[in-house]
């Protein structure tokens, strides 16, 4: 009811609450609580007594109607489960995709604007104030685990993708997928899956943008190494846009990957790569390899040059 409220209120000009309700065929009475909602969820709408209503301004929300209001993809985003706070939005899209794909439908996403107990990649927190954008997006893709790799790669190029729509800003990625600007992570990717051996059940995967943060708002320990969209353009980013961008390239994407294509989406991160061509060190939880990053390969492993000269493919582990 509020999304065919939203499609009848206009921006400019007014509709009277009579011609609102026939569209809607609900009285008076019902359009005039439709509107009190609206106001409360934050769209400014003006009434006048002759006039009617008009829609003045929209909040800066990632409510659903927002979001899908100029979304053009076929089931990215088409379900969104939004929360003004949660915990975490992985920890939910992880109980929703237990519920299955005939309940919990592919590209099902969880939105939070702020999260209590986000959370980072190897056990770390991940601090989610207000002015970010939280989300975890619910795949079922019959691929092998071994795509997963993929998935997380994919998932970096479209972010990336989407902040140089949004912002012109050029960020660069950190094997696996760090999303770096001036050196510093404006964004985080955290992928989580449930498989079998040979066939993934499920995936989700968690993006957590630094949109509209302020840099003092960061804690201490991060503030050296952090940094939000907001800081780099000088001024506030279209949240709603950026949704909008990422879902749009993400779905791109996986439907490459479904049909097992992978070579233009390597090509678009290794294009916009922070790591190729430098020297690193990877943790990989048991030991620390240095050397030169050289390549990823068609699988998405990390390609090392050991001092040694030999080569050294890396699945899994963080470039420190
Ligand atoms: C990293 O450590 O780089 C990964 C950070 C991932 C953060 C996002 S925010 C949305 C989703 N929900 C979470 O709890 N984490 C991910």
């Amino acid at each position: 009811m509020i999304n065919n409220s939203l499609k009848y209120l206009k921006e400019k000009g007014y509709i009277s609450g009579e011609a609102l309700a026939q569209k809607l065929g609900i009285s008076r009475v019902a359009v005039w609580k439709q509107i009190k909602k609206l106001k409360n969820m934050g769209y400014k709408i003006i009434a006048d007594q002759n006039l009617g209503y008009c829609l003045i301004s929209r909040p800066d929300l990632l409510i659903p109607q927002e979001i899908q209001r100029e979304l053009y993809t076929e089931y990215i985003g088409k379900e969104i489960y939004y929360f003004p706070e949660l915990k975490s939005t992985n920890i939910m899209a992880k109980e929703k995709a237990l519920q299955g794909i005939e309940k919990i439908k592919e590209g099902t996403l969880i939105i939070a604007e702020r999260q209590s107990a986000g959370k980072g990649r190897l056990g770390r927190e991940w601090f989610s104030p207000i002015g970010g954008i939280w989300i975890s997006i619910i795949l079922y893709p019959q691929l092998s685990p071994s795509y997963i790799p993929r998935i997380t790669l994919m998932s970096a190029a479209a972010v990336v993708k989407a902040i140089k729509i949004c912002t012109q800003i050029e960020p660069q990625i950190k094997w696996p997928n760090d999303i770096l600007i001036n050196e510093k992570k404006v964004c985080g990717i955290l992928t989580e899956m449930n498989a079998e051996l040979d066939i993934i059940n499920w995936v989700v995967v968690g993006i957590g943008i630094n949109a509209n943060i302020d840099h003092r708002a960061f804690p201490q320990d991060i503030q050296e190494n952090t940094i939000s969209l907001k800081e780099v353009a000088g001024k506030e980013v279209l949240r709603i846009k950026l949704v909008q961008a990422f879902l749009q390239e993400f779905e791109k994407h996986y439907e490459s990957l479904k049909r097992r294509e992978f070579s233009s989406i390597l090509k678009e991160w290794k294009l916009n790569s922070h790591t190729l061509g430098r020297k690193v060190k990877v943790d990989m939880g048991e030991r620390i390899i240095t050397g030169e990053a050289v390549d990823i390969d068609k699988e998405g492993a990390l390609v090392l040059k050991k001092e040694d000269g030999k080569l050294i493919k890396i699945i899994s582990g963080t470039v420190v």
